[in-house]
């Protein structure tokens, strides 16, 4: 058994606000990763494309995600952060797993049978050959670990099947066969408005979510407007059951402040809704306040980050090339 070194792969599409949700369920994990391995982060825009995008918009969204990035703390330096169209190799590589996956894997993805909803036969041929660009993203630099969402593990366990029939079809061990990263903590972010529902860009309304560049006074609006009910804070995790606006907001607050549920809950028991609204604002203004500052500034400088995205593209074509190489070679494509 070869063993792989430990690379850490992650990918988001550049499609919309950044909000709490991505935050805490995504982004603040990749910071604290980005510490101990060695780290690629991509901003898929070759994904985003699988449904209608306005140019203009998927460019300004791809700059915008990156200046969130980097102002949530990723380190430009240390880690490795680019656009996926900037390395063609992607999408070698996922012609390639297009011939190794089978029809009938990729027509069981959920995410696809929601997406594609009543109207398969007009959706993007590529919206269904996602998860093999996905596998090819991943595989493309030999990674280990992605840290992802629930919502992806689906995707994670094809990437797993594609890598373990290319190496069985070709007898020899190119692949990884690669592990998911999933986050205890405030995996899932729910609506302002809603608790049963999940934070989203989508959301018709703002005041269901704290986008990353909202103020300080639009976070405290969206807090004092959240959704509650009428009991004072439990004095367990347990009385949460039903309460899932009470849950969603000790989560954030236990999130935020690195504290676990517990430990949250402990800290409001039995307070009125008023005066914990109060310390969660106070709490996300500190955490999200030089964020979204720094966001904002850094995005008054197109051309800073446009070359730090550069930089990232060249590097991380320097590490798929040899990969494809190999691949090429264990298919029997002649290179002269
Ligand atoms: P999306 O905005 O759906 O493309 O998601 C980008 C990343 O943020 C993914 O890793 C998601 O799992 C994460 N994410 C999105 N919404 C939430 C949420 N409400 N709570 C926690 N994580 C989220
Ligand atoms: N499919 C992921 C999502 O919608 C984004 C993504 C694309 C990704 N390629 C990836 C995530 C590779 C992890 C690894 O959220």
């Amino acid at each position: 058994m070869t063993t792989f070194p430990n690379r850490i792969f992650s990918g988001i599409q550049p499609s919309g606000n950044l909000h709490l949700g991505n935050y805490l369920g995504a982004m603040r994990n990749w910071v604290k990763l980005q510490r101990d391995y060695d780290c690629i982060f991509c901003m898929v825009d070759q994904h985003a494309i699988t449904v209608w995008q306005d140019p203009a918009e998927l460019r300004r969204q791809t700059r915008e995600l990156a200046c969130g990035m980097i102002a949530a703390g990723i380190d430009p330096e240390g880690t490795l952060l680019f656009n996926q169209s900037q390395n063609p190799d992607h999408a070698n590589l996922a012609w390639v797993f297009n011939c190794v996956a089978r029809m009938g894997w990729l027509n069981r993805m959920t995410q696809f049978k929601e997406k594609a909803g009543k109207d398969r036969e007009n959706v993007s041929v590529g919206l269904f050959a996602y998860p093999a660009l996905m596998a090819a993203d991943i595989l493309v630099y030999k990674a280990t670990h992605v840290p992802v969402g629930e919502d992806q593990k689906q995707h994670l366990e094809l990437t797993r099947d594609i890598a373990q029939k290319f190496n069985n079809d070709f007898g020899r061990e190119v692949f990884p066969l690669t592990e998911p990263l999933i986050f205890g903590t405030a995996t899932r972010v729910m609506s302002l408005r809603d608790g049963t529902k999940k934070m989203s860009k989508s959301d018709p309304s703002d005041y269901s979510r704290i986008n990353l560049t909202d103020d300080v006074d639009r976070i405290a609006e969206k807090f004092r407007k959240a959704k509650t009910d009428p009991m004072e804070l439990p004095a367990s995790v347990e009385e949460l059951k039903d309460r899932p606006e009470a849950d969603n907001l000790l989560g954030i607050y236990a999130a935020l402040a690195d504290l676990t549920l517990e430990e949250a809950v402990a800290r409001f028991a039995g307070a009125q809704f008023s005066k914990f609204k109060g310390e969660l604002t106070d709490l996300a203004v500190s955490v999200l306040g030089p964020i979204g500052a720094e966001m904002n500034r850094l995005m008054a400088d197109p051309g800073h980050v446009d070359a730090i995205l550069a930089r990232g593209g060249e590097k991380v074509r320097a590490l798929s090339a040899p990969v494809i190489a190999e691949v090429y070679d264990t298919v029997g494509f002649l290179r002269p």
